[in-house]
């Protein structure tokens, strides 16, 4: 199993990059080289790559490596497409294309704008720029996980710790947020990641006044399946199996169900984001906004887990943010791996190819609605989660966020 979304090899003049085609997983493993803008534009809409950070670390590497090519003096002889007297409007251009390969997550957006200062008419210059910031939004996105996993977690762990409460704990997730949509460990993926980590009994955690205090209790993570496009049972099942957390998959319907009758309480649940606008309203995958509420019903504190990278400056509240709407044969249809029943295995072909099976699922001509995110109203946020600390509002109810926002 393989939880590296993104590979890039970092030499500087012959950079390379590849990404894991998520959408063969769980069944095959299988990664696609990236060349272009355009690779990176095609991976990024289609969906081979998805999560908000990962999408914007894709869509950076895509431009170095185009930016890579244009040093070669072969491909700058060939090329068709690129004018190097006007390089700076080229590059603008492409990165416009690339903008619209996905209208809801910010990261990508506010990598882009960085991405437009750094371009200039120097080639070399350019691509010297694009190779420090390319390392730099990757080193910083996966230190900055590891930093926001043991935020949450401990932020929680306190929280128990006043309530007085003691025993296993179950967790609620949505969609995929772990290494898959990152550049390792997840967001709000990695809050569970860290969290187990200091709950797993029989093992050593950094405090170890908190390994006395935690050492009995484990936490259950319940992952909703996350209908359309099934992230939660096909990715962030394949990531918490990877990694040995003890977990149970739910259907997008059962969670009231499962929180009124679980032996083991259901204390939070955790989500990413695709943006954060300034009051704390929150766009993340369709269904976080229905969880939320489910959540405020029972009492369950609900956090929103995000790199400052998903912060937007320019939005004030969450009626403002575009969100995409996916093809309706994305609804229509259940596009899975054919399984052999008799032995649960799935089924090959002569190279040993999984084969790959398209299910409809409604009446071809009803028409569908198949929006992919949702906005969550900050009402229902308990606390937003990132690399910078917990914030959680203030007595007059509010996100006092106006200083992530500079
Ligand atoms: O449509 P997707 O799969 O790109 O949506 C992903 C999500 O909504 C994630 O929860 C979000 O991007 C946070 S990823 C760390």
């Amino acid at each position: 199993m393989s939880l590296e979304a993104i590979v890039f090899d970092r030499v500087a003049g012959k950079c390379s990059v590849k990404i894991l085609d998520q959408l063969l997983l769980p069944y095959q493993t299988q990664y696609l080289p990236i060349n272009s803008i355009c690779d990176g534009y095609r991976a990024i809409k289609s969906m081979q790559v998805r999560g908000a950070p990962a999408i914007a670390i894709v869509g950076v590497l895509s431009v170095l490596v185009e930016c890579q090519l244009l040093l070669q003096e072969s491909f700058v002889k060939t090329q068709t497409f690129y004018d190097l007297t006007q390089l700076e409007k080229n590059f603008n251009e492409r990165l416009d294309l690339l903008l619209s390969s996905r209208p809801t997550a910010v990261n990508l957006s506010n990598a882009i704008t960085e991405l437009r200062a750094l371009i200039s008419e120097d080639v070399k210059a350019t691509y010297d720029s694009l190779f420090e910031y390319a390392c730099n939004i990757i080193d910083n996105d996966y230190a900055d996980n590891f930093t926001m996993g043991e935020n949450g977690a401990k932020h929680l762990l306190e929280q128990l710790d006043e309530q007085n409460f003691e025993g296993d704990f179950g967790v609620l997730t949505i969609c995929n947020t772990g290494s898959l949509a990152t550049s390792g460990y997840g967001t709000a993926l990695g809050v569970i990641r860290s969290l187990y980590a200091r709950t797993r009994q029989g093992k050593e955690v950094s405090e170890p006044k908190k390994a006395k205090k935690y050492g009995s209790q484990m936490v259950r993570v319940f992952p909703l399946e996350t209908r359309p496009y099934n992230q939660g049972s096909r990715l962030t099942a394949y990531e918490l199996l990877h990694d040995e957390i003890p977990s149970t998959l739910i259907t997008d319907s059962s969670i009231s169900y499962l929180v009124s009758t679980s032996k083991i309480p259901i204390k939070a649940a955790f989500v990413g984001a695709d943006r954060i606008v300034k009051n704390g309203d929150t766009a993340n995958k369709i269904g976080t906004y229905q969880l939320s509420i489910i959540c405020k019903h029972f009492g369950i504190k609900f956090y929103v887990v995000a790199p400052t990278t998903t912060f937007d400056a320019n939005t004030e509240t969450g009626d403002k943010i575009i969100v995409e709407e996916r093809p309706p044969n994305e609804f229509r249809f259940v596009q899975g791996t054919l399984i052999d029943s008799a032995n649960a295995a799935p089924v090959v072909n002569e190279y040993k190819i999984p084969l790959k099976a398209s299910v409809g699922i409604t009446p071809l001509d009803m028409p569908v609605w198949n929006p992919s995110f949702d906005i969550t109203p900050y009402q229902h946020i308990d606390g937003i989660i990132s690399e910078k600390g917990v914030f959680t509002k203030a007595e007059d109810g509010k996100f006092h966020l106006e200083t992530q926002f500079q």
